[in-house]
Protein backbone atom coordinates (compact mmCIF):
# COMPACT_ATOMS: atom_id res chain seq x y z
CA UNK A 1 0.00 0.00 0.00
CA UNK A 2 1.87 3.71 1.42
CA UNK A 3 5.41 3.06 0.61
CA UNK A 4 8.45 5.87 1.08
CA UNK A 5 9.91 6.28 -2.20
CA UNK A 6 13.18 4.07 -1.96
CA UNK A 7 15.68 7.41 -3.31
CA UNK A 8 18.52 6.21 -4.82
CA UNK A 9 16.68 3.06 -7.04
CA UNK A 10 17.22 3.99 -10.57
CA UNK A 11 15.47 2.65 -13.60
CA UNK A 12 17.95 0.87 -15.91
CA UNK A 13 17.13 3.44 -19.06
CA UNK A 14 14.32 2.90 -19.88
CA UNK A 15 13.07 3.87 -23.65
CA UNK A 16 9.86 5.81 -23.98
CA UNK A 17 8.46 4.43 -26.96
CA UNK A 18 8.93 6.22 -30.20
CA UNK A 19 4.88 8.07 -30.89
CA UNK A 20 5.40 7.42 -34.62
CA UNK A 21 5.14 3.21 -33.19
CA UNK A 22 1.61 4.19 -32.26
CA UNK A 23 0.82 6.12 -35.40
CA UNK A 24 1.27 3.89 -38.00
CA UNK A 25 -0.75 0.98 -36.03
CA UNK A 26 -3.49 3.74 -35.74
CA UNK A 27 -3.43 4.57 -39.35
CA UNK A 28 -3.29 1.13 -40.50
CA UNK A 29 -5.96 0.56 -38.12
CA UNK A 30 -7.91 3.73 -39.52
CA UNK A 31 -7.60 1.97 -43.02
CA UNK A 32 -8.06 -1.80 -41.78
CA UNK A 33 -9.69 -3.20 -45.15
CA UNK A 34 -7.14 -1.62 -47.57
CA UNK A 35 -3.19 -1.71 -48.23
CA UNK A 36 -1.85 1.71 -47.09
CA UNK A 37 1.10 2.51 -49.45
CA UNK A 38 4.56 3.39 -47.59
CA UNK A 39 4.27 7.04 -48.85
CA UNK A 40 1.75 7.67 -47.78
CA UNK A 41 2.37 6.28 -44.01
CA UNK A 42 5.54 8.66 -44.59
CA UNK A 43 3.44 11.85 -45.73
CA UNK A 44 1.18 11.41 -42.21
CA UNK A 45 4.89 10.35 -40.37
CA UNK A 46 6.46 13.21 -41.70
CA UNK A 47 9.63 10.92 -42.37
CA UNK A 48 10.90 9.22 -45.07
CA UNK A 49 9.91 5.96 -46.70
CA UNK A 50 13.10 4.04 -45.59
CA UNK A 51 12.15 5.65 -42.24
CA UNK A 52 8.75 3.78 -42.55
CA UNK A 53 10.15 0.61 -43.46
CA UNK A 54 12.85 0.63 -40.38
CA UNK A 55 9.85 1.54 -38.03
CA UNK A 56 7.57 -1.45 -39.29
CA UNK A 57 10.58 -3.88 -38.79
CA UNK A 58 10.41 -2.69 -35.17
CA UNK A 59 7.06 -3.35 -35.17
CA UNK A 60 7.41 -6.74 -36.10
CA UNK A 61 9.96 -7.52 -33.94
CA UNK A 62 7.52 -6.33 -30.54
CA UNK A 63 5.23 -8.70 -32.25
CA UNK A 64 2.70 -6.73 -34.57
CA UNK A 65 1.67 -8.73 -37.79
CA UNK A 66 1.92 -6.47 -40.55
CA UNK A 67 2.23 -7.78 -43.60
CA UNK A 68 3.83 -6.31 -46.96
CA UNK A 69 6.92 -4.17 -47.81
CA UNK A 70 7.81 -0.79 -48.96
CA UNK A 71 6.63 -1.27 -52.73
CA UNK A 72 3.30 -2.67 -52.06
CA UNK A 73 2.39 -1.14 -49.02
CA UNK A 74 1.60 -3.09 -45.57
CA UNK A 75 -1.53 -4.19 -43.65
CA UNK A 76 -2.50 -5.06 -40.44
CA UNK A 77 -2.92 -9.04 -40.08
CA UNK A 78 -4.18 -8.23 -36.59
CA UNK A 79 -5.24 -5.22 -34.46
CA UNK A 80 -2.64 -5.83 -31.88
CA UNK A 81 -3.75 -5.43 -28.48
CA UNK A 82 -0.68 -2.67 -27.13
CA UNK A 83 -1.17 0.06 -24.53
CA UNK A 84 -0.33 2.49 -27.28
CA UNK A 85 -1.13 6.04 -26.14
CA UNK A 86 -2.99 6.77 -29.55
CA UNK A 87 -5.20 4.19 -29.33
CA UNK A 88 -6.05 4.86 -25.59
CA UNK A 89 -5.98 8.35 -25.71
CA UNK A 90 -9.35 8.44 -27.75
CA UNK A 91 -10.65 6.45 -24.87
CA UNK A 92 -9.15 9.05 -22.35
CA UNK A 93 -10.99 12.16 -23.27
CA UNK A 94 -12.57 14.12 -20.86
CA UNK A 95 -10.06 12.48 -17.54
CA UNK A 96 -7.64 13.92 -15.79
CA UNK A 97 -5.84 10.58 -17.54
CA UNK A 98 -5.62 12.45 -21.13
CA UNK A 99 -2.75 14.63 -21.56
CA UNK A 100 0.46 12.77 -20.78
CA UNK A 101 0.37 8.80 -21.45
CA UNK A 102 4.15 7.73 -21.50
CA UNK A 103 4.18 4.34 -23.00
CA UNK A 104 7.06 1.74 -22.23
CA UNK A 105 7.76 -1.62 -24.42
CA UNK A 106 10.03 -2.47 -21.86
CA UNK A 107 11.04 -0.68 -18.17
CA UNK A 108 12.15 -1.59 -14.93
CA UNK A 109 9.00 0.09 -12.94
CA UNK A 110 6.84 2.47 -13.92
CA UNK A 111 6.57 3.60 -10.58
CA UNK A 112 9.61 4.10 -10.56
CA UNK A 113 9.54 5.90 -13.62
CA UNK A 114 6.49 8.50 -12.50
CA UNK A 115 8.24 8.87 -8.84
CA UNK A 116 11.33 10.19 -11.35
CA UNK A 117 8.82 12.37 -13.62
CA UNK A 118 6.81 13.95 -10.47
CA UNK A 119 10.57 14.85 -9.15
CA UNK A 120 11.25 16.63 -12.20
CA UNK A 121 7.74 18.40 -11.87
CA UNK A 122 5.78 16.40 -14.50
CA UNK A 123 1.55 17.06 -13.97
CA UNK A 124 -0.89 15.43 -12.41
CA UNK A 125 -2.32 12.94 -14.23
CA UNK A 126 0.12 11.48 -15.96
CA UNK A 127 0.47 8.28 -16.70
CA UNK A 128 3.25 5.98 -17.07
CA UNK A 129 2.24 2.32 -18.48
CA UNK A 130 4.12 -0.75 -19.83
CA UNK A 131 3.75 -4.09 -21.85
CA UNK A 132 6.74 -5.48 -19.65
CA UNK A 133 8.45 -4.46 -16.40
CA UNK A 134 12.29 -5.94 -15.89
CA UNK A 135 11.89 -5.01 -11.96
CA UNK A 136 8.20 -4.72 -11.37
CA UNK A 137 7.94 -3.60 -7.39
CA UNK A 138 5.26 -4.64 -5.42
CA UNK A 139 4.60 -3.61 -1.41
CA UNK A 140 6.78 -4.67 1.33
CA UNK A 141 10.39 -4.58 -0.78
CA UNK A 142 8.79 -7.78 -2.83
CA UNK A 143 8.93 -7.92 -6.56
CA UNK A 144 5.67 -7.95 -9.43
CA UNK A 145 5.99 -10.86 -11.74
CA UNK A 146 6.07 -8.09 -14.72
CA UNK A 147 5.87 -10.78 -18.32
CA UNK A 148 3.88 -9.52 -21.41
CA UNK A 149 0.57 -10.32 -20.45
CA UNK A 150 -0.29 -8.02 -18.25
CA UNK A 151 -0.98 -4.46 -17.34
CA UNK A 152 1.61 -2.19 -15.82
CA UNK A 153 0.24 0.91 -15.18
CA UNK A 154 0.93 4.07 -12.69
CA UNK A 155 -0.56 7.46 -12.44
CA UNK A 156 0.73 10.43 -10.61
CA UNK A 157 -1.40 12.84 -8.82
CA UNK A 158 -1.00 15.31 -6.45
CA UNK A 159 -4.19 15.46 -4.13
CA UNK A 160 -4.11 18.43 -0.93
CA UNK A 161 -4.09 15.80 1.85
CA UNK A 162 -2.20 15.12 4.53
CA UNK A 163 -0.11 11.56 4.17
CA UNK A 164 -2.07 10.16 6.47
CA UNK A 165 -5.39 10.22 4.43
CA UNK A 166 -4.09 8.87 1.33
CA UNK A 167 -4.38 5.21 1.89
CA UNK A 168 -8.14 6.30 1.00
CA UNK A 169 -6.86 6.88 -2.42
CA UNK A 170 -5.08 3.50 -2.45
CA UNK A 171 -8.82 1.98 -1.89
CA UNK A 172 -10.14 4.12 -4.21
CA UNK A 173 -7.58 2.49 -6.78
CA UNK A 174 -8.95 -1.37 -5.49
CA UNK A 175 -12.74 0.12 -6.22
CA UNK A 176 -11.62 1.26 -10.14
CA UNK A 177 -9.90 -1.82 -10.79
CA UNK A 178 -12.99 -3.73 -9.37
CA UNK A 179 -15.55 -1.24 -11.33
CA UNK A 180 -13.56 -1.57 -14.24
CA UNK A 181 -13.90 -5.40 -14.17
CA UNK A 182 -17.52 -5.80 -13.75
CA UNK A 183 -18.05 -3.13 -16.28
CA UNK A 184 -16.66 -5.27 -19.05
CA UNK A 185 -17.80 -8.73 -17.88
CA UNK A 186 -19.99 -8.64 -14.80
CA UNK A 187 -20.11 -12.03 -14.61
CA UNK A 188 -16.57 -12.44 -12.24
CA UNK A 189 -17.08 -12.95 -8.68
CA UNK A 190 -14.57 -9.76 -7.64
CA UNK A 191 -13.16 -9.66 -3.46
CA UNK A 192 -11.11 -7.16 -2.49
CA UNK A 193 -8.64 -7.87 -0.19
CA UNK A 194 -7.45 -4.82 2.40
CA UNK A 195 -5.39 -2.72 1.41
CA UNK A 196 -5.33 -3.13 -2.36
CA UNK A 197 -5.40 -6.77 -3.46
CA UNK A 198 -7.96 -7.96 -6.04
CA UNK A 199 -8.94 -11.54 -5.59
CA UNK A 200 -10.92 -14.36 -7.33
CA UNK A 201 -11.89 -17.45 -5.73
CA UNK A 202 -8.78 -16.46 -3.33
CA UNK A 203 -6.12 -15.48 -5.60
CA UNK A 204 -4.68 -12.39 -6.55
CA UNK A 205 -4.97 -10.93 -9.91
CA UNK A 206 -4.22 -7.63 -9.27
CA UNK A 207 -1.55 -5.92 -6.81
CA UNK A 208 -1.34 -1.98 -5.95
CA UNK A 209 1.48 0.13 -4.73
CA UNK A 210 1.10 3.74 -3.88
CA UNK A 211 4.27 5.81 -3.21
CA UNK A 212 4.40 9.41 -1.95
CA UNK A 213 6.53 12.03 -1.53
CA UNK A 214 5.45 14.04 1.26
CA UNK A 215 5.90 16.45 4.14
CA UNK A 216 4.93 16.46 7.65
CA UNK A 217 1.25 17.99 6.69
CA UNK A 218 0.83 17.37 3.41
CA UNK A 219 1.74 15.17 0.11
CA UNK A 220 3.77 16.62 -2.95
CA UNK A 221 3.41 13.99 -5.00
CA UNK A 222 1.93 10.29 -5.19
CA UNK A 223 1.76 7.18 -7.02
CA UNK A 224 -0.95 4.73 -7.49
CA UNK A 225 0.87 1.38 -9.31
CA UNK A 226 -1.50 -0.98 -10.64
CA UNK A 227 -0.74 -4.26 -11.88
CA UNK A 228 -3.34 -6.53 -13.76
CA UNK A 229 -2.90 -9.97 -14.63
CA UNK A 230 -5.12 -10.24 -17.76
CA UNK A 231 -3.75 -12.62 -19.83
CA UNK A 232 -1.04 -14.90 -18.32
CA UNK A 233 -2.03 -18.64 -18.93
CA UNK A 234 -0.03 -19.87 -16.31
CA UNK A 235 2.51 -18.60 -13.93
CA UNK A 236 5.88 -19.76 -11.90
CA UNK A 237 5.40 -22.77 -9.82
CA UNK A 238 5.93 -20.30 -6.40
CA UNK A 239 2.88 -18.32 -7.55
CA UNK A 240 0.81 -20.52 -8.56
CA UNK A 241 -1.21 -21.63 -5.23
CA UNK A 242 -1.66 -17.60 -5.02
CA UNK A 243 -1.78 -15.72 -8.29
CA UNK A 244 -4.43 -15.85 -11.13
CA UNK A 245 -5.07 -14.02 -14.04
CA UNK A 246 -8.09 -12.83 -15.71
CA UNK A 247 -7.69 -15.30 -19.15
CA UNK A 248 -7.01 -18.29 -16.18
CA UNK A 249 -10.56 -17.38 -14.04
CA UNK A 250 -12.69 -17.16 -17.03
CA UNK A 251 -11.26 -19.16 -19.94
CA UNK A 252 -10.97 -16.47 -22.42
CA UNK A 253 -8.51 -13.91 -23.75
CA UNK A 254 -9.18 -10.32 -22.63
CA UNK A 255 -8.80 -6.48 -24.58
CA UNK A 256 -5.98 -5.02 -22.07
CA UNK A 257 -6.40 -2.13 -23.99
CA UNK A 258 -10.11 -1.87 -23.25
CA UNK A 259 -9.50 -2.96 -19.24
CA UNK A 260 -6.89 -0.14 -19.45
CA UNK A 261 -9.18 2.37 -20.50
CA UNK A 262 -12.42 1.28 -18.26
CA UNK A 263 -9.56 1.33 -15.39
CA UNK A 264 -8.00 5.16 -15.93
CA UNK A 265 -11.69 6.19 -16.41
CA UNK A 266 -12.86 4.28 -13.51
CA UNK A 267 -10.11 6.05 -11.56
CA UNK A 268 -10.78 9.52 -12.91
CA UNK A 269 -14.29 9.40 -11.59
CA UNK A 270 -13.08 8.11 -7.79
CA UNK A 271 -10.55 10.67 -8.06
CA UNK A 272 -12.67 13.65 -8.53
CA UNK A 273 -15.68 12.46 -6.70
CA UNK A 274 -12.81 12.46 -3.70
CA UNK A 275 -11.48 16.08 -4.00
CA UNK A 276 -14.95 17.42 -4.67
CA UNK A 277 -17.95 15.73 -3.51
CA UNK A 278 -18.90 15.54 0.03
CA UNK A 279 -19.38 12.11 1.36
CA UNK A 280 -17.08 10.76 -0.92
CA UNK A 281 -14.41 8.80 1.53
CA UNK A 282 -17.27 7.79 3.08
CA UNK A 283 -18.62 6.04 0.37
CA UNK A 284 -15.41 4.70 -0.81
CA UNK A 285 -15.05 3.21 2.93
CA UNK A 286 -18.47 1.72 2.61
CA UNK A 287 -18.37 0.50 -0.90
CA UNK A 288 -14.80 -1.74 0.17
CA UNK A 289 -16.46 -3.45 2.82
CA UNK A 290 -19.24 -4.09 1.27
CA UNK A 291 -17.24 -5.72 -1.43
CA UNK A 292 -14.41 -7.53 0.93
CA UNK A 293 -14.91 -10.82 2.29
CA UNK A 294 -12.14 -10.43 5.12
CA UNK A 295 -12.50 -7.15 6.53
CA UNK A 296 -15.00 -8.09 8.81
CA UNK A 297 -15.11 -11.21 11.35
CA UNK A 298 -12.53 -13.04 9.96
CA UNK A 299 -9.63 -14.35 12.02
CA UNK A 300 -6.31 -12.92 10.51
CA UNK A 301 -2.36 -12.88 11.15
CA UNK A 302 -0.92 -9.55 10.74
CA UNK A 303 2.70 -9.70 9.77
CA UNK A 304 3.70 -6.38 11.49
CA UNK A 305 5.55 -5.00 14.82
CA UNK A 306 6.60 -8.84 15.45
CA UNK A 307 3.43 -9.94 14.30
CA UNK A 308 -0.40 -10.39 15.75
CA UNK A 309 -3.16 -11.83 15.24
CA UNK A 310 -7.44 -10.99 16.03
CA UNK A 311 -10.79 -10.50 14.24
CA UNK A 312 -11.58 -7.70 11.59
CA UNK A 313 -14.00 -5.26 12.23
CA UNK A 314 -14.22 -3.46 9.33
CA UNK A 315 -12.34 0.16 8.53
CA UNK A 316 -11.31 3.24 10.63
CA UNK A 317 -12.56 6.59 8.76
CA UNK A 318 -9.14 6.70 7.53
CA UNK A 319 -9.03 3.43 6.09
CA UNK A 320 -6.72 1.61 8.46
CA UNK A 321 -7.98 -1.83 9.23
CA UNK A 322 -9.58 -2.61 12.80
CA UNK A 323 -8.66 -5.79 14.91
CA UNK A 324 -10.34 -7.12 17.73
CA UNK A 325 -7.25 -8.72 19.27
CA UNK A 326 -6.71 -10.63 22.97
CA UNK A 327 -5.12 -7.25 23.89
CA UNK A 328 -8.51 -5.38 22.83
CA UNK A 329 -9.10 -2.99 19.68
CA UNK A 330 -5.54 -2.46 17.31
CA UNK A 331 -5.26 -0.29 14.10
CA UNK A 332 -3.55 -2.19 11.56
CA UNK A 333 -1.73 0.61 9.62
CA UNK A 334 0.44 -1.39 7.04
CA UNK A 335 1.81 -4.74 6.81
CA UNK A 336 0.58 -8.14 5.18
CA UNK A 337 -2.79 -9.73 6.77
CA UNK A 338 -3.61 -13.44 6.32
CA UNK A 339 -6.50 -15.46 6.93
CA UNK A 340 -5.54 -17.85 10.11
C1 LIG B 1 1.64 -5.73 -4.61
O1 LIG B 1 2.67 -6.16 -4.09
O2 LIG B 1 0.56 -6.30 -4.47
C2 LIG B 1 1.67 -4.47 -5.43
C3 LIG B 1 2.08 -4.73 -6.83
C4 LIG B 1 2.08 -3.48 -7.70
C5 LIG B 1 2.61 -3.73 -9.09
C6 LIG B 1 2.46 -2.54 -9.97
S1 LIG B 1 2.76 -2.93 -11.67
C7 LIG B 1 2.75 -1.24 -12.08
C8 LIG B 1 3.49 -0.53 -10.99
N1 LIG B 1 4.92 -0.55 -11.23
C9 LIG B 1 5.58 -1.25 -10.32
O3 LIG B 1 6.81 -1.42 -10.31
N2 LIG B 1 4.72 -1.73 -9.41
C10 LIG B 1 3.37 -1.35 -9.69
Amino acid sequence: MLAPHKAGTRNPTPQRTDRRLGKIIQLLVDHATVVVSGTKIAEELGASRSEVWRLVQQLRTLGVEIAGHPATGYRLKAVPDLLLPDLLLPLLRGTIFSQHVHHYFKIGSTNLAAMEAAGTGAPEGSVFLAEQQTAGRGRGGHSWESTQSGIYCSVLLRPALPPSDALILSLAAGLAVEAAVRQIDSRVALDLKWPNDVLIEGKKFCGILTEMNAEATRVRHLVVGIGINVNQTSFPAELRPIATSLRIATGREWSRAELCAALLKSLDREYRDLLTKPGAQESILQRFQERSSSVRGQQVQVEENGGFEGVTEGLDTRGFLRLQTAEGLRVVLSGTVRPK
